[in-house]
């Protein structure tokens, strides 16, 4: 297992824009290996490198079915729009209201350059969404309505 130490939203590694990955070597290899991991150990959806201290375009995300390892993705594609609860393992132990698209469809380069495309509905958009933002330096809590009370996360709707 290689773990790597999750950072959290005071260190100046998650508000940074993240560099395009232009290496598909043995390190990024390691990186998704580690990153996919850290996410399991954490029992978190998504991570992104900069979590981890890497200012590197890369995103590993959990759908349910597989971790899905996105290199230099971009969104190519929103429908709908959904409400809801939203956190990260950078901000433990603390929620918001987030707006995200319903559907989301990125293009992305796996581990060894090819690219792909990857789609996702529900708690995956949301995941997409949240995860592509930290690559540019932006954290739920700057996109969110409000933060969630805990009356509120005790008795969801
Ligand atoms: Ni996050």
């Amino acid at each position: 297992m290689g773990l790597r130490k999750i950072l959290t939203v005071d260190e100046s590694a998650l508000h940074k824009t993240c560099r395009e990955v232009t290496s598909f070597d043995w390190k990024l290899h390691k990186l998704l290996k580690d990153m996919k991991d850290t996410l399991e150990e954490a029992d978190g959806v998504g991570l992104a490198a900069p979590q981890v201290g890497i200012l590197r375009r890369v995103v590993v995300v959990d759908t349910g079915e597989e971790i899905l390892e996105l290199v230099n993705p971009t969104l190519v594609e929103t429908s709908g729009e959904q409400t809801g609860a939203e956190g990260c393992l950078s901000v433990p132990g603390k929620y918001g209201l987030v707006t995200r698209p319903s559907y989301a469809k990125v293009r992305a380069q796996d581990r060894d350059g090819n690219w792909f495309e990857a789609e996702g509905e529900g708690l995956t958009a949301r995941c997409f969404c949240h995860e592509l933002d930290h690559l540019d330096g932006i954290v739920f809590t700057e996109v969110m309505d409000r933060f969630l009370t805990e009356e509120e996360l005790k008795n969801p709707e």
